[in-house]
């Protein structure tokens, strides 16, 4: 599939789904303590996203049978909620959700803390968010795909961590995933030149310990090869002539982050 241009309309509908999301994580974030199932998050997460009739892009996307992703500790992505599997002080759990709204897809991804965690879980969540945003300091028209892998790779190295090889951030609009692939990390090839109206969504996986991960016996979850922790932060961002709009984190919701 190649990567499309979105129209004026199609960028207002994005936006009006981002808000679903941001409004869902920011509900979701508040939940987050020891004693709660993984399980009762992705209940919870389904029932905000629905209440704003939208719908949870992943629940049954390739037989994904949940509408929240939800990944502790060593879990890198694509979790799968479980009514034992309970939050512990200390832990950390990255939550990845999309929203559907009207045909077209929001996508983002927050990694909380629960209750006190270590300082170096701590840094760990800070380093993957800034990662990020020093990312799309090159999502722009002009640069390249490349140019945002490049620019988190090296910020997460320099701060001792390790970005994740084996899943990449993509394009995004009436489908959950479309053209191009964002990878995390410098490639050989450059990738698309960026233009205005491409949408993308671009996801940091970083690991305290090993960029390796394998996939569990469920062939859903992702987890850190070594066991160590993994944090994801990730938004739907619009390009444009300068800064990109983060529609998954519209400005005005922003002091709630
Ligand atoms: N944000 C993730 C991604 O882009 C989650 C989608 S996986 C799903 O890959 F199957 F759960 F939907
Ligand atoms: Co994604």
């Amino acid at each position: 599939m190649a990567v499309t241009i979105k129209s004026e309309r199609e960028i207002e509908l994005m936006r009006e789904a981002g808000r679903i999301l941001c409004k869902t994580h920011q509900e979701l974030k508040k939940i987050i303590k020891p004693g709660i199932s993984t399980m009762e998050i992705d209940r919870i997460g389904e029932e905000i996203i629905r209440s704003y009739d939208a719908t949870p892009s992943f629940k049954n996307y390739e037989g994904y049978p949940a509408s929240i992703c939800v990944s502790v500790n060593d879990e890198v992505v694509h979790g799968i909620p479980h009514p034992k599997h309970i939050l512990r002080e200390g832990d950390i759990v990255s939550l990845d959700a999309g929203v559907l709204y009207k045909g077209y897809h929001s996508d983002s991804a927050r990694t909380h803390a629960v209750g006190e965690i270590s300082d170096e879980l701590r840094n760990l969540m800070a380093v993957t968010k800034q990662s990020f945003f020093e990312g799309i300091r090159y999502a722009k028209a002009g640069y390249h795909i490349k140019d945002i892998g490049k620019a988190v790779q090296k910020y997460v190295e320099a701060n001792g961590c390790s970005v994740v090889r084996d899943l990449v951030g993509h394009g995004i609009g009436s489908h959950l995933h479309e053209a191009p692939e964002v990878p995390n990390f410098s490639t050989l090839k450059r990738g698309i030149k960026l233009l205005p109206g491409m949408t993308i969504a671009v996801e940091p996986m970083v690991n305290l310990g090993t960029s390796d991960v394998w996939w569990m016996e469920d062939d859903w979850t992702v987890v850190t090869a070594d066991g160590k922790a993994s944090a994801h932060y990730e938004n739907t961002i619009l390009i444009t002539e300068g800064e990109p709009e983060l529609l998954s984190l519209p400005e005005d919701m922003m002091e709630e982050e």
